[in-house]
């Protein structure tokens, strides 16, 4: 399949091409010269497989995420649909307030919708969800997605955005994390409140170590 290179990141690469008519990403893991060959080999494996149920099992807890063709076992790739838009990273650099919220309150609800299934994304960030023209929010990036979530793990999911949106966006953060927080705690219900004092109780540890 031809197509152009959409992204590079540290741990794999997406191609944009084209696939009996649809506009598909095509996501390969990149092969790590510094890694045992066999290890890089079965993580890449390990990631692939896990990426493709979790985009799908996400779907079915409520998350929009690309639908999933087909995978290449060979080389490792997963062929899904492209979603059309901007990184939720980019756009909150140049939204207004009202839509900032508006966005951030629906990034919240997503990750809130995922917890509710005892799911935890394992890189929330701001680069990993998709706003497509009509405003709806897509999810991407389940590498490091793991079922059967404790307390202990939605922790570190929100404390994982906390970070991303200090790191990022270190002027809108607090704006961001509060619309955040209000969407992910309307779909959490009384559940939130033990997952915020974990948030909390993670940052406090990393501060002192
Ligand atoms: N199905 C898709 N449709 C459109 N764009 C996509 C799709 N999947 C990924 N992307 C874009 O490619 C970027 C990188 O993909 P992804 O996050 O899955 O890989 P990654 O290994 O995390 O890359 P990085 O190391 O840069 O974080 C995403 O942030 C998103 O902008
Ligand atoms: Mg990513």
């Amino acid at each position: 399949m031809e197509g152009e290179l959409w992204a590079l990141g540290a741990e794999s690469k997406i191609i944009r091409a084209v696939w009996q008519e649809r506009p598909v990403a095509i996501k390969s893991r990149v092969v790590k010269p510094y890694l045992l060959a066999d290890i890089d080999e079965l993580l890449r494996r390990q990631r692939t497989a896990r990426e493709c149920k979790m985009l799908t099992y996400a779907r079915s807890l409520g998350i929009p995420t690309p639908a999933v063709y087909f995978i290449d076992r060979r080389n490792n790739a997963i062929v899904m649909d492209f979603i059309e838009g901007e990184q939720l990273k980019e756009v909150a650099q140049h939204a207004d307030i009202a839509l900032l919220e508006q966005l951030c309150s629906k990034f919240g609800t997503m990750i809130g919708y995922l917890h509710r299934g005892k799911v935890v994304h394992g890189d929330p960030t701001t680069s990993n969800v998709i706003v497509d023209p009509m405003g709806k929010l897509w999810m991407v990036d389940f590498g490091l997605a793991e079922w059967n979530a404790t307390v202990e793990m939605m922790g570190v999911d929100l404390h994982l955005v906390h970070r991303a949106l200090e790191t990022t966006h270190w002027d809108r953060q607090d704006t961001m994390l509060d619309a955040f927080l209000e969407g992910y705690s309307s779909v959490m219900g009384a559940a939130a409140a033990a997952v915020l004092s974990r948030m909390e109780e993670i940052r406090e540890r990393g501060r002192y170590h």
